[in-house]
């Protein structure tokens, strides 16, 4: 698969280019692309794959997987933050989500707090499907004031 070069450069909240180098975009891209491949969503069959970029410069996918009892299901970006956790990573540079369909597939509202977790508001969360990038938000944007680890540091010792 290759990253097709007409992207969608609208309606987007952070300046293009992307500051991610062209090389970083497409390998996020193909990971999600890949991941997305084994996505198990017997029951929605909405099949997400999601990577991020960790502060090594390494890539770790996710895809959603579901469960016969509905609320046990992992989306796509859970599955790509417990790699990089496992890993090692703790510090995001980008995410990218990859879904189907005629709108933008973002992270849901809880794992846009997953993401808060390891990335700071400017973070880059590329959006994407099978044909491409289609535009790109800052977490700021996605998850305005939002609650972290510093709110819990300033007040409690880091453990
Ligand atoms: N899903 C994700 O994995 N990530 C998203 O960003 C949006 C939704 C999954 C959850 C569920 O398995 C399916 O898509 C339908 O909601």
């Amino acid at each position: 698969m290759s990253l097709p070069v007409n992207y969608v450069e609208q309606a987007s909240s952070y300046p293009w280019p992307v500051t991610l180098p062209v090389a970083v975009r497409e390998s996020l891209w193909r990971a999600a692309a890949h991941a997305q491949l084994n996505a198990y969503a017997p029951y929605s069959r909405f099949l997400v794959g999601a990577a991020v970029l960790d502060e090594h410069g390494r890539i770790h996918a996710g895809c959603n997987v579901e469960n016969a009892a509905y609320p046990q299901g992992v989306c796509a970006e859970a599955g790509a933050l417990s790699a990089m956790a496992l890993a090692g990573g703790r510090h995001l540079q980008a995410v990218l989500v990859l879904g189907d369909g005629d709108a933008w597939v973002t992270p849901c509202g809880g794992c846009r707090q997953k993401i808060r977790e390891f990335a700071s508001p400017q973070v880059p969360v590329l959006l994407a499907n099978r044909q491409g990038l289609r535009g790109v938000l800052t977490l700021e944007v996605l998850l305005p004031h939002s609650f972290g680890p510093d709110h819990l540091f300033s007040v409690v010792p880091t453990p």
